[in-house]
């Protein structure tokens, strides 16, 4: 009895630990991977878990992206722009473990306090300065910041809460690639203030030492 109860803490804590492992993109198992919605079609394969454009219909386009030179809009309440790309832009993207983005940001715009919690960020500067940081796990909430300019790259390690702000009063440029076909994005305000249905008021009172109206003023500030 005891051995089986021995044995199945085993295998829990087997599996818990296995899928930690594979909490990012896993190595690719075929040279492409091509992502098709349509998995019932002819043109489609079952790779590894994921449908695979058949190899004989892969194109080019499968792996290009146009239009990376056009700025986005970055008239919001934030005043940044972030142009993704990744493997929803690029199919050929699929299993690969890399994506991109273009960040725009107005003077004084920022890219607010967010995670990936997939994907490392290696960011360059084309145009501009920017204030960047990052802040490590709750053992010792470290922030590691810089002010970049042009040329400068830095880098936010994967799920790690970071920004970036426009410390010039003319618009900075900036590119990213991170270490994920899709590594997700989590935007602290929007998810602790903005979630629907929104959190319990009384919860993030006590969690930010704040008044209960405030966090409602915030809740509506940010409402989904
Ligand atoms: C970012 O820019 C694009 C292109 O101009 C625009 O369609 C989109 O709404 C903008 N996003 C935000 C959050 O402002």
């Amino acid at each position: 009895m005891a051995k089986g109860v021995y044995f199945l803490a085993f295998v829990v804590l087997l599996s818990t630990a296995s899928s930690l492992v594979f909490a990012e993109d896993p190595s690719p198992l075929q040279d492409i991977c091509v992502a098709i919605d349509d998995h019932k079609s002819e043109t489609a394969v079952f790779v590894n878990g994921k449908f695979c454009k058949d190899l004989k219909y892969a194109e080019a386009k499968d792996f290009f992206f146009p239009g990376l030179q056009n700025p986005g809009n970055t008239d919001n309440r934030v005043g940044s722009n972030v142009t993704a790309v990744n493997v929803d832009q690029i199919p050929g993207l699929n299993t690969l473990g890399i994506s991109l983005a273009r960040i725009d940001f107005a003077p004084y715009g920022q890219n607010p306090p967010h995670t990936h919690p997939r994907g490392t960020e290696i960011l360059v500067v084309v145009e501009g300065s920017l204030l960047v940081g990052f802040v490590t796990s709750n053992t010792e909430n470290r922030l590691f910041t810089k002010v970049l300019n042009k040329g400068d790259v830095f880098v936010f390690p994967i799920g790690l809460i970071h920004f970036q702000f426009n410390v010039g009063h003319s618009n900075a440029l900036a590119f990213a690639a991170l270490s994920s076909q899709n590594a997700g994005v989590i935007t602290i305000a929007d998810a602790v203030f903005g979630s629907d249905p929104p959190i319990n008021p009384d919860v993030l009172a006590k969690a930010f030492q704040l008044d209960k109206n405030i966090i409602e003023e915030l809740q509506k500030k940010f409402e989904y």
